[in-house]
């Protein structure tokens, strides 16, 4: 225990994992993978600098499960773990991981209507809660530093999605067992359990979203029809992958297409999610915002992970904001919080658990996109010492 810090430096199990402290990195998209989607050495390099750093549960990269006709892969040059040589490289990662003293879970996405129309099978129109078309694009910033960082001039090349359609009660569950499959290879490369993502606009989300399923069905209408299809999902990976492994899900009220949205019924909404979770086989549930106490709701000053674990009954993992040690010790005392996940501080602050444990402010060094989109090139910061490639190390 570190006595200015007693919460975040206090030890938590999951699934009967020891985790030594209360901090896990929040899943960071950072699309360096080959372009078949196998993750490379320089992945298993850059999470296990951040697991030396102190963090205790990496959680990876959104990663694409299968390779379907659903639109299950989202970005160019992001990792799968759909196949034989995605695992035998996963494997490097999640040793890496263990190897510098973490546990590390794979986050498993299905994106649906977001699917960047550049990776979708030709013909193949992705799947959703319902037919319709997201109004947002791919490219989801058009500031001039970002169109330097890309090298971009003239005019912003805009990547906007393609019309969806509405997935049949069978192709539901046909992409729930492909999650439970995903999960089953995860546990096969050495991870120590998975994370389904049902936040942030992707397809789990686009079925508890009030604004992108308008189905009459069992998967539509109220909350607990709405998070069927995340339950399921839940269901049919804990059997695949059985009781001792990690299991969280992640929520969000907002999403890459939708920066601005909010659950219609606010906080009622969430205590209404949090209820029809409850009893799920799930380890946690884990909260993804970029402010944790913004409800969207005004109505009500109650954050969401608040008033989802008290109407879940489940362990809550809040991420969204989180900055310095004494911001996620207010989190994990706030009634709503288990472990806090730090999310674009670890871009470029690796040692982020060490630098905060004095519970003084510290300096960090901004977030800057330039972290996503030439990330591996960043070497003074992402990997102190300058290390040349490819001589990746893994253990620090
Ligand atoms: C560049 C970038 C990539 C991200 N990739 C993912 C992802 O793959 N999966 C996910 O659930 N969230 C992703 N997020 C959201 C973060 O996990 C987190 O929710 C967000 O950055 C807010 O937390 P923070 O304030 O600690 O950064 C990403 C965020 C950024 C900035």
């Amino acid at each position: 225990m570190i006595e200015a810090l007693p919460h975040l430096f206090s030890p938590l199990t999951l699934a009967g994992h020891a985790i030594p402290n209360r901090i896990a990195m929040a899943p960071l998209t950072r699309q360096v993978a080959e372009a078949d989607g196998t993750p490379t050495d320089e992945m298993a390099a850059y999470y296990a600098r951040r697991a030396q750093g102190g963090i205790g549960l990496i959680i990876t990269e959104g990663t694409y499960e299968v390779d379907d006709q659903h639109g299950c892969k989202a970005y160019l040059s992001q990792p799968g773990i759909a196949n034989a040589k995605h695992v035998a490289a996963w494997k490097k990662v999640a040793e890496a991981i263990h190897a510098n003293g973490a546990k590390a879970i794979v986050q498993l996405m299905h994106s649906g209507r977001v699917a960047d129309p550049r990776v979708l099978p030709k013909g193949v129109q992705p799947g959703s809660a319902s037919a319709g078309q997201s109004q947002g694009w791919v490219l989801y910033t058009d500031s001039d530093d970002e169109k330097n960082l890309r090298g971009i001039t003239g005019a912003w090349p805009k990547v906007t999605f393609g019309p969806c359609r509405e997935l049949t009660v069978a192709e539901i569950h046909e992409i729930a067992d492909g999650f439970a499959a995903g999960a089953k290879r995860a546990i096969e490369a050495g991870f120590d359990g998975v994370e389904i993502h049902g936040a942030n606009g992707y397809l789990l989300y686009q079925f508890i979203h009030t604004s992108t399923n308008h189905r009459t069905d069992e998967f539509g209408g109220s909350a607990a029809n709405r998070v069927r299809f995340a339950r399921l999902v839940i269901e049919k990976v804990r059997a695949a992958i059985g009781k001792d492994k990690i299991i969280t899900l992640r929520l969000s009220q907002n999403g890459v297409d939708d920066f601005g949205g909010a659950w219609a019924g606010g906080v009622a909404t969430a205590r209404e999610i949090g209820a029809a979770l409850k009893g799920a086989p799930v380890d946690a549930l884990h909260w993804a915002s970029f402010g944790w106490k913004d409800n969207g709701d005004p109505t009500s000053d109650v954050p969401m992970p608040v008033a989802l674990k008290e109407s879940s009954g489940l362990p809550m993992i809040v991420n969204g904001g989180i900055d310095q040690g004494a911001a996620a010790e207010e989190v994990l005392t706030s009634g709503g919080c288990d472990m806090v996940a730090i999310g674009r501080p670890s871009f470029a602050n690796p040692d982020w658990p060490q630098m905060v444990r004095s519970g003084k402010p510290v300096n960090l060094v901004p977030f800057s996109r330039h972290y996503v989109i030439k990330p591996p090139l960043d070497l003074s910061i992402a990997y102190p010492g300058n290390i040349p490639e490819p001589h990746w190390p893994t253990t620090w």
